[in-house]
């Protein structure tokens, strides 16, 4: 079974991202043949500062290999070092339906949340699916939002194989439905555009401060609360174990324990599971070179087997 998943470069990764990829990726490495990259050429379509670019692509790397990506495990490298990935970007345009990319959520939440409609960001799907089918993945961990773009990259796959004969394998995606959407400290869905994060690797001082701001509602201290609808809560539940979960809910539907006290114990639960994480990541941010290294020698493994579908595709195409 081969395991692929992407992340772009945009901004500091946080405890949507952690939940909704990165863990699963983590977990799935145990299990098969994996992939994992850093989707840069996709980040281009919103980031234009150069230098702030090479600084987050640096950090996706660091968080990934300090949350448990295992190298030895994982081909793990930057998108832009296989760049076979942009032809078969094009041999998919070929097939792909302006309708599809038109109806596409994600194309059409960024624009409406003032970018630029160019090209790149409408082709972004096609990129993504090109991404996948490269690399014949089985199984793509992703969150909710990413759904759709791996329905797009399934019907292009399938296109393109009755168009020109069976060329990819047709992915399944792969979303933990406890995960499905994270809820950002506003109550939106967590994400970098929407400044509502918990980032990983902020300072303790940071992590406190975006905790105590998660937005709660005005139920005096005394009163019985509801658990489902509060999004302490719902952090909590993703980092604790089932038991203390449950307490959580019996103290907040009993009244006499406020969000205060629910949030002193999320910071803490927090801590206590990202702690070691910390340590990890300052460990490896003192060793830019080895990890350099270590992205450079995933891709020359991606680009071995990149350059298999690529020919393939070439071929039934009629380029060679
Ligand atoms: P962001 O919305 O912060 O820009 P990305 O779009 O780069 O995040 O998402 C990277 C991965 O993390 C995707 O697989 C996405 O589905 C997942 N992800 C991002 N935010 C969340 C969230 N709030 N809940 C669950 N998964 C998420
Ligand atoms: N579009 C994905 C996101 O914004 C990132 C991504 C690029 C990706 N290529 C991928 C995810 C391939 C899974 C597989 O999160």
């Amino acid at each position: 079974m081969r395991v692929l998943s992407g992340i772009q470069p945009s901004g500091k990764l946080h405890l949507g991202n952690y939940f909704g990829m990165m863990r699963e990726c983590v977990r799935l490495q145990e299990k098969g043949e994996s992939y994992v990259y850093i989707a840069n050429y996709h980040a281009l379509t919103t980031v234009s500062n150069a230098e702030q670019l090479r600084i987050d692509t640096m950090d996706v790397a660091l968080d990934f290999l300090a949350c448990g990506l295992d190298p030895e495990r994982t081909n793990f490298f930057v998108q832009s070092d296989v760049p076979e990935v942009q032809e078969l970007a094009w041999l998919l345009s070929i097939v792909t339906p302006m309708g599809l990319l038109e109806r596409a959520h994600s194309y059409k939440d960024k624009l409406a949340h003032g970018k630029e409609a160019t090209h790149g960001l409408f082709a972004y799907p096609v990129l993504m699916a090109a991404d996948i089918l490269l690399y014949q993945a089985d199984i793509v961990p992703v969150g909710k939002d990413q759904k759709q773009h791996l329905e797009i990259t399934r019907d292009l796959a399938t296109k393109f194989n009755l168009k020109f004969g069976e060329t990819f394998k047709i992915p399944e995606p792969y979303t933990p439905e406890e995960v499905a959407v994270v809820p950002g400290i506003d109550g939106q869905k967590m994400s970098k555009s929407y400044n509502n994060t918990i980032q990983m690797s902020a300072t303790p001082k940071q992590i406190k401060q975006a905790i105590m701001s998660i937005v709660t509602d005005s139920t005096p201290l005394e009163e019985p609360k509801d658990p489902d609808s509060c999004i302490v809560y719902q952090l909590y539940k993703l980092l604790e174990t089932p038991e203390k979960v449950a307490e959580m809910a019996a103290n907040l539907r009993a009244g006499g324990y406020g969000y205060g006290h629910a949030k002193k114990e999320l910071l803490e639960a927090f801590n206590r599971k990202f702690e070691p994480f910390r340590e990890r990541r300052a460990e490896l941010a003192e060793k830019p070179e080895m990890v350099k290294e270590i992205l450079a020698a995933g891709a020359a493994r991606a680009r071995a087997e990149a350059r298999k579908t690529l020919d393939a595709a070439r071929h039934a195409v009629g380029l060679i």
